[in-house]
């Protein structure tokens, strides 16, 4: 077996530099052997199960210009909406019919879901919902407001860091976003008791096999409950319109070695990497993922959520992507369970 591999297998770590030469030196052999590993590994934590998230994009207004992500301020030709409050209650009780027992509200940085407005929400959801878990991807906000939200009863929080190199981070993002505020809210998330998400994408612009290893040393140090990653895709309308895309195989790949560092992640095979390869959500819980985390979204609203191009599932209603998923999890021998999906520490 490759000595790389051997050793995360049984130590859950590598050095930085051996993680930069796991993945430049990867090959079909080793993959395999990380997939194998990885597959072990979270049947003895999670089994057999799949846990699901239902996903509500609550608005496309961002204030923020991130230059790979369709809905920067920048971005005129994208159509702007924001969903009400019970346009997000109603498609969570759909959810909740459907078996999702956590919801997560993902949306731009847009000044109109102030804590209040968020707060009054989230207890709403609880309310109507108490077996049900809330998660917030709402981007950078200040401590407070992390802890307000927490206090209204959010469970959970993703914010990826996007690169844990600093000089990769500034050249993702203009000037006006730092490294070190991203870095700062995921310790307060922490700090103040969320099951905290982070992540990247893979393959974009000047990424290398050293910032992938800084990722996962990263993430090793941190120790999220959860780690979101998924290729890079063009959008049109961006400053990255004709970057290459991330493949689905160094996707895979990344997720078995995430899987090892920490066998008790939840790490969800994403969108995005079902974007890329048609059948790249059962190749990533065939590589160690066991979280998938299809749309909730009000059909009228989906098209204009396009972080990315060909951005899948946009025509079809929550009930569709329920029923397509668990259809994909059962032909790979896996099960969509009705759970709430904590982590197992
Ligand atoms: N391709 C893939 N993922 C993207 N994201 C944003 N833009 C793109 C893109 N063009 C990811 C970012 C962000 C998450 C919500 O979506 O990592 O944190
Ligand atoms: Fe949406 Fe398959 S998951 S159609």
């Amino acid at each position: 077996m490759n000595v790389l591999v051997e050793k995360l297998i049984t130590t859950h770590s590598l050095t930085t530099e051996e993680y930069a030469a796991l993945i430049e030196e990867r090959d079909a052999a080793s993959a395999e052997q990380l997939a194998l590993a990885a597959v072990h590994a979270r049947r003895q934590v999670y089994g057999n199960a799949v846990f699901t998230r239902g996903l509500i994009e609550i608005s496309n207004i961002c204030k923020n210009d991130c230059l790979y992500c369709g809905i920067r301020r920048s971005n005129l030709n994208c159509e702007r909406y924001r969903l009400s409050k019970d346009d997000i209650l109603l498609c969570a009780e759909q959810g909740y019919r459907f078996g999702f027992r956590t919801i997560v509200l993902q949306g731009g940085e847009d000044a109109f879901f102030s804590d209040a407005v968020l707060c009054e929400i989230i207890a709403a959801l609880k309310e109507k919902h108490p077996d049900c878990a809330v998660t917030l991807s709402m981007g950078e906000r200040s401590r407070e407001s992390y802890q307000a939200l927490f206090d209204a009863g959010a469970d959970r929080y993703l914010l990826r860091h996007e690169t844990a190199n600093r000089a990769h981070y500034e050249a993702l993002h203009p000037a006006a976003m730092s490294f070190n505020n991203r870095m700062r809210c995921l310790r307060d998330l922490r700090e103040i008791g969320y099951q905290v998400g982070c992540g990247f994408m893979v393959g974009s612009p000047f990424q290398t096999a050293k910032t992938l290893a800084e990722d996962l040393k990263f993430i090793e140090d941190f120790r999220p409950a959860m780690v979101g990653i998924g290729p890079f895709i063009p959008q049109k309308d961006t400053p990255f319109a004709h970057e290459p895309a991330g493949t689905a195989e160094l996707t895979c790949f990344l997720l078995s070695v995430l899987r090892l560092i920490d066998p008790t992640l939840l790490l969800p095979a994403t969108t995005a990497l079902g974007t890329i390869d048609p059948q790249g959500r059962e190749k990533g819980i065939l590589a160690g993922a066991n979280v998938v985390m299809p749309n909730l979204s009000p059909v009228t609203v989906r098209k204009k959520y396009a972080l990315y191009d060909n951005k899948i599932c946009t025509g079809e209603e929550s009930a569709q992507c329920r029923g397509c998923l668990q259809r994909r999890m059962e032909s790979i021998g896996y099960t969509l369970v009705v759970d709430r999906g904590d982590v197992r520490r």
